[in-house]
């Protein structure tokens, strides 16, 4: 057990200390919360997988302070130079073959490597005072809702880990898009706040993460993440909604009811929740009200989004969350 201390940019020195002795350190990014450890040290990544209680079968993303550091441990090609000039610092991670300074247990024994390099500013000192790349899942216990506040990591990892950076909430919200440019095709394994349109005007032709060969090269993707503790559902129509609601209520169950700002009026004031009124809005909340609802919901009811751009990125979390339970 840790006493697990937390703070700001006062701690970052001390941070890049315990870095640098194999320890591991939560800090902020501009999508989620990631817990940090040197991504050289087979020791101190191995911590990582303690604190979370994560399978060995997952493969971290390594963080760099800036776009000069990639080459020490990825090969760089000319389309991930073309990603990383258009969209970095930011919030995508670009999948690469890895060179070997980075261990196999980094990268759940892929000869590639996700490399992505975060714009939070606390993020960029902390990674620049490490003076080495590091390797960080999202801060979150294994399986849990990622973290977008300082609050929920301590929620999941006071006494596991010995320091956690606080950076405020995190403007973005939900984790980094990844994309390979490993094989042979540009393929998106995770969508993100980087669209796959975005991407699309830089390199031509990209696959989605919806095709097939990108379920089976992200490793990631095949466990159920984002549950929060109770029973999530999505919901497109309102009536269907409503009836639902209804019939768990004469069950004696509490309800959540998380909508877009303008159909909040088509549900009870005690129970319902606005995610925003635009699509980042929504992103940037909906970890945090998950987090917040299942506190003190027995089941949350979630409307349907867009299927393009951001908010195909925020559905692909809430499929997840909801084990692809549709009402
Ligand atoms: O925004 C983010 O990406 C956050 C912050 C902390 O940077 N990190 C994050 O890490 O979400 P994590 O470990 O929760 O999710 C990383 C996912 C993995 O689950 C996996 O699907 C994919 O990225 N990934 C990482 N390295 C990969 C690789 N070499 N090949 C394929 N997929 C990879
Ligand atoms: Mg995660």
């Amino acid at each position: 057990m840790y006493d697990t201390k937390v703070g700001g940019y006062e701690l970052i020195d001390e941070a890049a200390g315990l870095i640098r002795e194999g320890e591991v350190v939560a800090f902020p990014t501009e999508t989620v919360y990631g817990l940090g450890a040197d991504a050289t040290n087979e020791e101190a990544i191995k911590k990582i997988f303690i604190a979370k209680n994560r399978p060995l079968d997952n493969p971290f993303i390594v963080h760099l302070h800036d776009i000069s550091a990639i080459e020490e441990v990825a090969e760089l090609n000319e389309d991930a130079k073309k990603i990383f000039n258009a969209f970095s610092p930011g919030p995508i991670t670009v999948v690469l073959k890895k060179k070997p300074c980075v261990p196999d247990i980094a990268t759940a024994n892929l000869d590639t490597v996700g490399i992505r390099i975060p714009s939070h500013p606390m993020a960029r000192e902390f990674l620049k005072k490490c003076g080495r790349p590091i390797a960080a899942p999202s801060a979150n216990l294994s399986k849990r809702v990622s973290p977008t506040e300082c609050r929920y990591v301590y929620e999941d990892m006071n006494g596991r880990i010995p320091l956690i950076l606080d950076g405020g909430s995190c403007e973005v919200g939900i984790e980094s898009t990844v994309l390979s440019l490993a094989g042979e095709v540009p393929t998106v394994l995770r969508p993100g706040a980087i669209t796959i349109e975005m991407i699309a005007k830089h390199l031509g032709t990209v696959k989605s993460h919806t095709g097939e060969v990108v379920v089976a090269s992200s490793p990631g993707m095949k466990y159920t993440h984002y549950a929060p503790i109770v029973p999530c559902y999505l919901f497109k129509d309102v009536i269907k909604a409503k009836v639902a609601i209804d019939n768990w209520k004469e069950e004696g169950k509490k309800i959540a009811v998380l909508v877009r700002e303008a159909n909040i009026c088509n549900f009870e004031e005690n129970e319902v929740v606005s995610m925003g009124k635009t699509s980042e809005d929504i992103a940037r909340n909906i970890f945090r009200l998950l987090r917040e609802c299942e506190k003190y919901s027995d089941v949350i009811i979630i409307e349907g989004l867009k299927e393009e751009g951001l908010e195909a990125s925020v559905m692909n979390r809430l499929l997840k969350s909801c084990g692809g339970k549709i009402l």
